[in-house]
C-alpha cells in the first residue's frame, strides 16, 4: 500500500523542519490574531497588525507545504519503522504520522473558513484542534526520545541525514 524507501530525502527532511518551525510560530505569535478575532466577534474594528497577516499567511503556507509532503509521501515513499520498534508502536506511529497531515490540514481549513468565509463555528474546531495538535507534537517528541534512550536506534538521524 505504501511505497518504502531506505530513508527520507533532503526535501522531505527540509520540509519536516520548516513545517515544525512554522507550526511553532503559529503558537508563539498567536496573540495578535486572537485579539483581532475577539474584536471582530464583538463588532469592533480590527486594527491591522503584522502578526495577524503572519498567522494567516503562515497557516496557508503550512497547508501548501504539507500537501507537498503528502505528494512526496505517496510518490517517493517513506522508510519503514526501525526494525526493533515493537509492533503496537509501529501501528501507532503510522496513525500519528497520517494524523499530523489531517490535523494540520484541518487547522488551516478551519482557520480560513472563519477568517475568509465568516464560518464562526469553525473557530470552535480551530480551538479544539490546537490542543489536539499540541498533544500530538508532545507525544511525537516523547516517541523520538523513547527511540533514542530505550530502543537505541538511529531514528533521529533519519530526519537529519538524507538517504543517499
Ligand atoms: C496549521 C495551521 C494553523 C495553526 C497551527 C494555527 C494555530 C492557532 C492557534 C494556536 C491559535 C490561538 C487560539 C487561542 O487563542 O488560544 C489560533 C487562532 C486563530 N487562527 Fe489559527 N492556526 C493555523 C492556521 C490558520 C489560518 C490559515 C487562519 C486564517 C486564514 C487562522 C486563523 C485564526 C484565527 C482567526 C484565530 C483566532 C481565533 C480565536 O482566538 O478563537 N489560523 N490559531
Ligand atoms: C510541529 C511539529 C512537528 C510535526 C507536525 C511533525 C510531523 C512529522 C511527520 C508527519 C513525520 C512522518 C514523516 C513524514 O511524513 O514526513 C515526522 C517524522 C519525524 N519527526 Fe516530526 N514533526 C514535528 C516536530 C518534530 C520534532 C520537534 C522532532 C524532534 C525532536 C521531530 C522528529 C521527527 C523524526 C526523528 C521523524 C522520523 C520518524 C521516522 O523515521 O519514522 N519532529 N514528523
Amino acid at each position: 500500500m505504501m511505497k518504502q524507501t531506505t530513508g527520507y530525502s533532503a526535501t522531505q527532511i527540509g520540509l519536516h523542519w520548516i513545517v515544525a518551525l512554522l507550526v511553532a510560530g503559529q503558537y508563539i505569535f498567536k496573540d495578535s490574531i486572537s485579539l483581532a478575532w475577539d474584536d471582530y466577534m464583538q463588532g469592533q474594528e480590527v486594527v491591522f497588525a503584522p502578526l495577524i497577516l503572519a498567522h494567516v499567511a503562515g497557516g496557508l503556507l503550512i497547508l501548501g507545504l504539507i500537501l507537498w509532503r503528502l505528494f512526496l509521501r505517496l510518490t517517493r515513499g517513506v522508510p519503514p519503522a526501525p526494525a526493533n520498534e515493537p509492533a503496537p508502536l509501529k501501528a501507532l506511529s503510522q496513525i500519528a504520522h497520517w494524523g499530523f497531515y489531517g490535523v494540520l490540514a484541518a487547522m488551516s481549513v478551519t482557520g480560513a473558513l472563519m477568517w475568509f468565509a465568516d464560518v464562526t463555528s469553525a473557530a470552535t474546531l480551530h480551538n479544539l484542534l490546537k490542543v489536539v495538535l499540541l498533544a500530538m507534537i508532545a507525544l511525537h517528541v516523547l516517541a523520538v526520545i523513547f527511540h533514542r534512550i530505550v530502543l537505541k536506534n538511529n531514528l533521529m538521524q533519519r530526519m537529519i541525514r538524507p538517504a543517499s
